[in-house]
């Protein structure tokens, strides 16, 4: 083993991602002034704010604070150029929901990684209640071009997949149907639309929104500290909703007693500090819910596997082919190029962990997608020199300040 510098301290993290997106595109729907605290740094909510001031939507930074100045139902305004999406599967998909209750047409683009993605999954129950797809590449990807319609006719959508996106596109849209929509899915996936919706009330009336710490990039601020020995870290101010936090039951089923302090609720979505403590790893099954709910921290999950004693093995997990990379194929690529044996299944992975089994320095291209980066810079903090780690710019979509919070607790 590389002899590491122990990580200790406390951090805070920035703005969840998922629920910043929410509180963006709910606050601009409210009629008035919406303060929107601790809203989340990286490129992804950066695209949704760009595409909302597109849409006629006002955005001040006042401090820490993002004041948008809500138009209401009905105060979008047409485009005049296409919204472009970034690297955001989750601005896409919830902007088609938005876009559907507009009546006005809109252009959708976005980088390469998020013009290979799926989209007919949020355009099929959409076009069902009113959307006009003119336009569609292969009738699945991005550039897409549509049309909105309003009222939407309302639905009981039940969805094949367990995707909050999809359910979030069809509950926005249904802000602008003629009754009451619904979506029921195979497995409970996040449901901070819903909490965000009950919390601002139906119109949304203007109220401020406090976003907590996201929980998807604490967790590779407590996974560096369970890779490297007599290490100790604390994430403040952290969303612990129960459909997100499977990382943190992973991490128990590995002998890590995860410690919550400070538990408290803030518009309807709970949060809490969080402290870990390096420890012998063991292996685990993560399969069915528990992989929803872990569903962005699987190649986190399968890099700590690495380092325990024995077999893990991630099942149920298909969806992970769909993200940013395909991450069951990219993070098995991640983990053999750091000299861990590692086999691709269709729906996860098996991890063979050995702990006294030496890692070798790695190199790989991230291609785009942030949390392969984020898994390979923690690999490549415990394995000799001389890693290489490219195509890690993506971190910027969700975490900017994760070099510098490693940096801060390894001094
Ligand atoms: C998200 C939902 C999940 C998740 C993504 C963010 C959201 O995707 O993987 O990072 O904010 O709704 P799916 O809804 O496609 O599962």
């Amino acid at each position: 083993m590389v002899d590491v510098a122990p990580l200790s301290g406390t951090v805070q993290v920035p703005g969840d991602k998922s629920i910043s997106h929410r509180a963006l595109m709910l606050a601009a729907l409210c009629e008035g002034v919406v303060d929107v605290h601790g809203l989340g740094s990286g490129g992804d909510n950066g695209s949704t704010a760009r595409i909302l001031k597109q849409l006629g939507v006002r955005l001040e930074v006042v401090g820490d604070v993002t004041r948008v100045h809500g138009v209401g139902l009905g105060g979008l305004r047409a485009p005049a150029e296409p919204l472009d999406c970034g690297n955001s599967g989750t601005t896409m998909r919830l902007m088609l929901g938005i876009v559907a209750g507009q009546p006005f047409e809109a252009t959708l683009i976005g980088d390469d990684s998020l013009s290979g993605r799926p989209m007919r999954r949020v355009l099929e129950p959409l076009s069902r209640m009113g959307l006009e797809i003119l336009e569609i590449r292969e009738g699945e990807y991005a550039p897409v071009r549509v049309r909105g319609r309003r009222p939407l006719t309302a639905m009981n959508y039940v969805s094949p997949v367990a995707s909050a996106q999809v359910k979030s596109a069809v509950l926005l849209a249904g802000l602008w149907a003629n009754g009451e929509t619904a979506v029921t899915e195979p497995a409970p996936s996040r449901d901070h639309t819903e909490r965000m919706l009950a919390y601002l009330g139906h119109p949304p009336q203007a109220k401020p929104l406090y976003v907590p710490g996201d929980l998807s990039s604490a967790a590779f601020i407590l996974g560096a500290a369970l890779l490297t020995p007599n290490s100790r870290v604390t994430v403040r101010d952290v969303g612990v909703n129960p459909t997100r936090t499977g990382v943190l039951d992973a991490f128990e089923a590995m002998g890590i007693g995860v410690t919550r302090s400070d538990e408290r609720e803030r518009c309807g979505e709970p949060r809490a500090d969080l402290t870990v403590a390096h420890a012998p790893l063991k292996p685990f099954t993560i399969s069915g819910t528990l992989a929803v709910r872990a569903i962005d921290e699987l190649p986190l999950l399968a890099t700590l596997a690495s380092r325990a004693a024995g077999v893990s093995e991630i099942r149920d997990a298909q969806e992970l082919r769909v993200k940013e990379s395909d991450r069951i194929r990219k993070t098995v690529e991640l983990l053999r190029s750091f000299g861990v044996r590692a086999e691709e299944r269709p729906d996860g992975l098996r991890i063979h962990g050995d702990p006294s089994r030496p890692l070798r320095a790695g190199r790989i291209d991230a291609h785009g997608d942030h949390r392969i980066a984020m898994c390979a810079f923690l690999l490549a903090a415990i394995a000799p020199p001389g890693s290489v780690v490219t195509g890690a710019a993506s971190i910027d979509s969700s975490f900017p300040s994760f070099h510098e919070t490693l940096e801060a607790l390894a001094r």
